[in-house]
């Protein structure tokens, strides 16, 4: 029996990828509460992140049939310096990409990165209502620590978050 291919091919991002991945972004910034962003940034943004070196911060895409179809990052939390060895991470799905494990596989070559870095914690935030990626974290090993009730706003109504964490060390 053949072994069942992968969701997608995960590598780092590169300079070419960075186009696709502000696609990907933008579409949920006009039509989505996943980011709370209401106007895509510019695509320098995207070169701080594909630039970074700080420890712990990766892009990294997923690519089907030559598409990017997705992009993970880990990033800073928060820029005081006691929080150097805590990450944020987020992952973003083309509509078509959703629900076949490709926010797994990018998620689970993310957490292998940051572990080898020595990332002590990592945390998520969620704007809810979103089972898809309430679901996501919880099978890569992340526990709610809570919601953060109507704190953001868009499209008209209030929005909560919920923080999630995953240490690794
Ligand atoms: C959230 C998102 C990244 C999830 O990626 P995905 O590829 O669809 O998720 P996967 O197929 O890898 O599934 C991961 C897990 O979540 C579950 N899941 C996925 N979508 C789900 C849904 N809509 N409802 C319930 N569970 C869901 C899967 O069953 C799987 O669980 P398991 O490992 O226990 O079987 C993707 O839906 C997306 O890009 N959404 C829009 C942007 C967004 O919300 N990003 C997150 C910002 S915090």
């Amino acid at each position: 029996m053949a072994a069942v291919p992968p969701p997608a091919a995960i590598r780092p991002a590169t300079d070419a990828d960075l186009p696709a991945i502000a696609a990907i972004y933008a579409e949920e910034v006009h039509h989505g509460i996943s980011t709370f962003a209401t106007e895509p940034p510019p695509l320098d943004y995207w070169v701080g992140r594909l630039t970074s070196t700080e420890t712990g911060d990766h892009l990294l895409v997923a690519e089907r049939d030559g598409a990017v179809v997705g992009y993970t990052f880990s990033g800073s939390y928060r820029p005081r310096a006691a929080y150097a060895r805590t990450r944020e991470s987020s992952v973003y799905l083309a509509a078509e990409a959703r629900g076949a494990g490709v926010g797994r596989a990018l998620y689970d070559e993310l957490l292998r990165l940051m572990r080898a870095d020595g990332v002590h914690l990592v945390v998520a935030v969620v704007a809810l209502p979103n089972p898809g990626s309430q679901a996501l974290h919880r099978a890569c090993g992340y526990t709610s620590a809570g919601v953060l009730h109507e704190v953001g706003h868009k499209f008209g109504r209030w929005i909560d978050t919920e923080l999630w964490q995953l240490r690794l060390t």
